[in-house]
This record gives C-alpha cells, sequence and structure tokens, in this order.
C-alpha cells in the first residue's frame, strides 16, 4: 500500500541532531542545532521558570482543553514583548495574537491564514534562511522564491541587493524577514536600514511576516524588537511570530505566539477567528504547561527582571564565545579571515567555506556544523573553543 512512497532524505538540521545524540564520543561538540549550552555544557534550566514551576505545583493537572487561541492570559504577557507597552496598534486592540506550538507552530498557522486571504501571493524568504521556511510556506500553497541578502564577500547584509530585489515585488508579496540574530548568517540590517526597508515595504503595499525567535540574543530584548514596531508604528498591516524555546531554554514545551497587525479592532477580530480555524484544522488548540511557567514569569515583577537577566547572561556569554573563538582562530588559522565572528549577531555564524568540510568536521573533530556553514555559538565553551578552533583551522588549511 505505501511501496510508492520515496524514502525521507532527512531534515538538515533535527536529523542531524539524531546523529549527533548517538555519536558515543565525549569530546563531541553540538554547533549544529540552535540549542544555547550554557559553560558547562548544558542545556540550562532558567531559575526564573524553575521558580515558577515551584510555584505553580501541580495547578495545571486536571484541567480541560485550551481555547483554541491558547490562554488568553498567556497572549497578553507575550504581546508587549513583541510589541512594546506603548503600542498603539495594542492598545487599539487592532492586533489579534495567539499562542502556538513554537515559532514553527506560529510560522505555519500565519502560512495558513495568509493563505487563506492571499492564496496568489508569492512569498519571499532570505537567501540564506532557516532551513523550515521554504518548507512551511510551500505546503501551505505558496510558490516561494528567495532575495539575496548575504553578502558572502562582508560577512554582512546585502542591503542593495535585497531592497533592490524588494523594491521590485508586486503588491501584496509576502516578505519573510528575521527581526534579530539572522537565522542561519547572524548579520542583521541596522535600524536605518529597517526604516528604509519598512517604508519601501509600506509603499509597495508588501505583506512583511516577521519571524522572532531569538529576541533578547542580539543586542536586549527591547532594542531586539526594533523592526517589529517599526513596522507597527507606521501603519502597516503584517504578521509576527514569536518563539520561546531558546530565550526559555523550554524547547520541547513548544511555547510561541502568532500576532496579526490589522487596520482596525474589528479586522483583527476577524482574524482572530481565522487563526482559529487553522488552529482547528490543524491540531485543535495548544498545550498548557509551558505557557503557564512563562506567562507566571512575565506576570510577576521580580521573575520577570530575574528573567530579563538571564536572557542577558546568555548574551553576553555568546558575545565572550564569539571572541574567544575568534582569537584562537586569529592564532592558529593566521591566513584566515575571521572578522566575520565579530561582526554576526546572536546564535549564529554563517561560514560556508566551512561547511564544506561539515563531514570531516564531524568524522575527524567530533565538531558539528550544519552542511550550510552555519555554527552554533551558544554550543562553544571555555572547555571546548581551543579543540573546535584547532578543528576549524586544521580544515580550513585543506582548502
Ligand atoms: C534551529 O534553527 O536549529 C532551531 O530553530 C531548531 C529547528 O527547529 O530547526
Amino acid at each position: 500500500m505505501f511501496s510508492n512512497i520515496p524514502p525521507y532524505d532527512g531534515d538538515p538540521i533535527l536529523s542531524l541532531q539524531e546523529t549527533y545524540a548517538l555519536d558515543p564520543r565525549a569530546d563531541r561538540v553540538n554547533l549544529s542545532i540552535g540549542f544555547y549550552y550554557d559553560e558547562d555544557g548544558r542545556l540550562p534550566v532558567l531559575r526564573s521558570v524553575l521558580d515558577a514551576h515551584s510555584a505553580l505545583g501541580t495547578t495545571h493537572l486536571g484541567r480541560g482543553y485550551l481555547p483554541m487561541s491558547g490562554d488568553p492570559a498567556y497572549c497578553s504577557a507575550v504581546r508587549p514583548l513583541v510589541f512594546g507597552d506603548d503600542c498603539e496598534a495594542c492598545v487599539d486592540g487592532r492586533v489579534a495574537t495567539i499562542q502556538t506550538l513554537g515559532g514553527s507552530g506560529a510560522l505555519k498557522v500565519g502560512a495558513d491564514f495568509l493563505f487563506s486571504a492571499w492564496p496568489r501571493s508569492r512569498v519571499c524568504i532570505s537567501d540564506p534562511t532557516w532551513d523550515n521556511h521554504r518548507a512551511i510556506f510551500e505546503g501551505a500553497g505558496f510558490e516561494v522564491e528567495a532575495y539575496p541578502y548575504f553578502d558572502s564577500a562582508t560577512g554582512a547584509v546585502d542591503f542593495a541587493g535585497m531592497i533592490a530585489f524588494i523594491g521590485a515585488l508586486p503588491a501584496h508579496s509576502i516578505v519573510v524577514l528575521h527581526p534579530c540574530c539572522h537565522n542561519p548568517t547572524g548579520a542583521d540590517p541596522t535600524p536605518a536600514q529597517w526604516d528604509e526597508l519598512i517604508a519601501l515595504m509600506a509603499a509597495r503595499r508588501l505583506i512583511a511576516f516577521f519571524d522572532m525567535a531569538y529576541q533578547g540574543f542580539a543586542r536586549g530584548i527591547d532594542e531586539d524588537r526594533y523592526a517589529v514596531r517599526a513596522a507597527a508604528d507606521a501603519g502597516m498591516s503584517f504578521v509576527v511570530s514569536q518563539s520561546f524555546s531558546k530565550t526559555f531554554a523550554l524547547y520541547a514545551q513548544r511555547c510561541g505566539s502568532l500576532s496579526v497587525v490589522c487596520a482596525s479592532s474589528e479586522e483583527a477580530q476577524r482574524s482572530l477567528g481565522h487563526l482559529q480555524r487553522m488552529v482547528r484544522r490543524n491540531y485543535s488548540s495548544p498545550p498548557s504547561y509551558g505557557s503557564r511557567l512563562i506567562e507566571h514569569v512575565l506576570s510577576d515583577d521580580s521573575l520577570r527582571t530575574a528573567w530579563f537577566d538571564e536572557v542577558a547572561g546568555m548574551r553576553a556569554r555568546m558575545a565572550r564565545m564569539r571572541g574567544r573563538l575568534h582569537e584562537a582562530l586569529t592564532a592558529d588559522a593566521k591566513d584566515g579571515d575571521w572578522g566575520f565572528l565579530l561582526q554576526q549577531n546572536g546564535m549564529f555564524s554563517y561560514a560556508p567555506a566551512l561547511g564544506r568540510h561539515a563531514l570531516a568536521l564531524r568524522n575527524d573533530f567530533g565538531v558539528y556544523i550544519l552542511e550550510s556553514g552555519r555554527i552554533c555559538i551558544a554550543g562553544l565553551t571555555s572547555g571546548n573553543v581551543a579543540h573546535v578552533a584547532r578543528a576549524f583551522a586544521e580544515v580550513a588549511s585543506a582548502g
């Protein structure tokens, strides 16, 4: 009956993680999947989350389904992180927000929602982008193409190329943007570039879909929402997905949100209804425990402050590790230009030249990076950075 089903090629991130998990070498280093490891090489349990867990006890047991759009208290708690406390669109009731199954769930529901409204629009994703973007939007029914994003000569954003491409798109095209910590490159537009891009998109009546999975890992929780807030302040209608997997270290709880910013509160109400419809036909309603933890942290002043501090600590550790890797590589591989490591932001750096050696790095040194050349900086520790630098230097010298 199923003999016609072709084999699955596997996923460049999640399937590699399965290979990593089976690797028996004690000194293997995981720089592939987007996990934040602490200085001891462990996935942390945040203090703020632990306190919320103690406070909640067993109160989450013996409850019914959450509504299709999730826990309203969670939605109210997470929305100000995305838009800021004083965002006019939120105050006016023009933003429909639902709880989602992580960032991927938000992207899927958002893609289905947009396809129901604009089925003939094309979706444009950055070149390169997170490996799952194309699959999610094509899976929703869209035609997907890529806009220029990364300048491999400078390791920075090819802003001129991006603007030229986006500026020529027909009205109602959907443009997927990473407001901070671009995945996989770690190269972000500046605030002035965001302003220019948003003005262009508003003038051309394009639909922005902001995918925000690393808020707080570039410059700060407030600073990293710059692009989203600028789009809201420009009066645009757009979509934002949010993930808490990394910033709350709650990967397996699948916590995220999806917000649709509308022209009126009446339009937001109707949009909310359609988001509910999309949820119902995909998975009915989200799970509740992770979202209760997050809602508890965000609604308690001292836990909220503690969480902001913990995110700042993660951000600072990743920046230190960039510096340490750069320093070690500059010593071990003098011929290479490793400056991009310092220039890029957040969890990832991007070195396609190293990606060509991903298999050798894995087999010969136990160092896992993606074949695209994406390196998860958050997997570096004081204990493994010298080994990683030696491995990178050795494969780089092989050409
Ligand atoms: C990643 O980019 O590594 C993470 O977001 C995990 C995933 O789902 O791909």
